[in-house]
């Protein structure tokens, strides 16, 4: 790991400045898998090199894919040849470690359940104690033989008994990707039609990537089905920059004056873009401009202007497109003029921390109006925010959005314990610095 161990914060003036954000981690999961499974070799440029991502990829070695390092940062490699082992998978020889990442061991569980050998998926203390029942129930539903070892009920280690799978239909009760695509790549693994169908619409990137490695899908409704048996084409990929790394500088340069920024080479997915329309809703100025519609996935550059924020509503179909940029953004509902309203977003009580509590935590800290509800929170904005000691809770998100807080609050924010940002944004620290003119201590 690259970050310090904490990191101090002080207000500055307003900024100008152009970077790239490293590349997706939704995407970048999601290369190492399906190109694990491909009948070639395959080319991923732009892969993320974070704790997150490189667990991912450290699986499939595990799992007998063998991976050329084609280019590395000081990060880890961030353009790869994937072998692809067309569907055949071998034995790990011990229990495969996903670290924090929710992402990494549920898509991971769907391949894994229908594999003719014994596995085990384990992770931290905090991905040990998040639930693992809304992908076990479908994945026994199948077949699966799977066990939850962790102490709490329906919690990793996940513990997988060779077996083969069966087709289903499957009703997501909640609406996430990661669900459905575990179910998916499970699906591959079948002799027949496995189908999902969401409550809402969630991140495409599997259904993506399945397509443009040959993969016939098809859609009705929210359903989508994939026949069994089907192995991926090999393929080559560039994976665009992360949105929701994007969104913390998106906010940064919003909300503070005579601020100009230009990111260039994000994900444009529309599933991910819900974070767009509501800083438009918020008034920030922000324009698009697309590099990329072909094969793959959307990608472009963002230019935002500084801009007086109001407060708006989020909530509804619109909070799993943008659910993890719920806590920069009531870092800039904290900054707007007005009320900002989050429903519906029960869900980040299972994320990496229970994003509400420790959202309101921390923005409380600071001198923030906010009030704490189940499913979310209200927040009467343009508070002066003022420097406060803060836990990120072991969230990367945490850490970074209260990192941008720091910029507008008065006299020194200090994070503690930020070694976990490089689960999602290797170098987000220098690009503080590089951007914003922070002087790291
Ligand atoms: C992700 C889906 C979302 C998101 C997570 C990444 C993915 O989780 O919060 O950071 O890559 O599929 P859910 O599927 O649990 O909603």
């Amino acid at each position: 790991m690259t970050s310090s161990n904490s990191l101090t914060v002080s207000s500055v003036e307003g900024f100008s400045s152009k970077l790239t954000v490293p590349g997706d981690k939704s995407i970048s999961h999601r290369a190492a898998i399906i190109a694990g499974l491909a009948n070639g070799p395959c080319r991923i440029r732009n892969y993320l090199p974070s704790e997150d991502c490189l667990n991912t990829l450290r699986a499939m070695e595990s799992l007998g894919v063998e991976c050329d390092y084609i280019a590395t940062n000081k990060h880890g490699p961030t353009e790869i040849m994937i072998h692809g082992t067309s569907m055949s998978l071998s034995c790990p020889p011990n229990a495969i470690d996903c670290g924090n990442s929710g992402t990494g061991m549920r898509l991971l569980a769907g391949i894994l359940a229908g594999q003719d050998f014994e596995s085990v998926l384990t992770g931290d203390s905090s991905l040990c104690s998040r639930p693992m029942g809304r992908i076990i129930k479908p994945l026994k539903e199948m077949g699966a033989h799977l066990q939850s070892a962790g102490e709490k009920e329906g919690c990793a280690p996940l513990i997988f008994q060779g077996r083969s799978l069966n087709p289903i239909r499957y009703v997501m009760p909640v609406a996430s990707a990661q669900v459905k695509s575990a179910v998916l790549l499970a699906g591959l693994f079948t002799k027949g039609t496995t189908a999902v169908e969401q409550p809402a619409t969630t991140r495409d990137h599997t259904e993506r990537m399945l397509s443009d490695f040959g993969i016939h899908l098809s859609y009705e409704g929210n359903e989508i089905s994939i026949e069994g048996g089907q192995t991926p084409e090999a393929c080559n990929l560039d994976i665009p920059g992360d949105i929701s790394s994007a969104a913390f500088w998106l906010v940064a340069a919003a909300a503070k004056k005579n601020s100009h920024l230009t990111i260039r080479g994000v994900g444009l997915n529309p599933t991910r873009t819900a974070v767009l329309e509501v800083l438009h809703r918020m008034g920030a100025r922000i324009e698009q401009s697309v590099t990329n519609r072909g094969r793959g996935e959307l990608a472009g550059d963002l230019e935002v202007y500084a801009s007086k924020l109001q407060g708006t509503e989020i909530s509804g179909a619109e909070i799993p497109n943008l659910i993890d940029e719920i806590p920069i953004l009531a870092v800039a509902g904290a900054l707007a003029e007005g009320t900002t309203s989050i429903r519906d977003a029960a869900e980040l009580r299972v994320k990496e921390s229970d994003r509400i509590r420790t959202v309101v935590a921390n923005l409380q800290a600071m001198g923030a109006n906010v009030t704490e509800h189940e499913d979310g929170m209200t927040i009467n904005g343009r508070a002066n925010l003022r420097g406060a000691s803060l836990d990120c809770f072991g969230d990367h998100r945490i850490a970074m959005a209260f990192s941008i807080a720091g910029l507008f609050a008065e006299g020194d924010t200090f994070i503690r314990n930020t070694e976990c940002i490089a689960t999602s944004y290797p170098g987000f620290e220098e690009d503080l610095s590089k951007v914003c003119g922070v002087k790291l201590k």
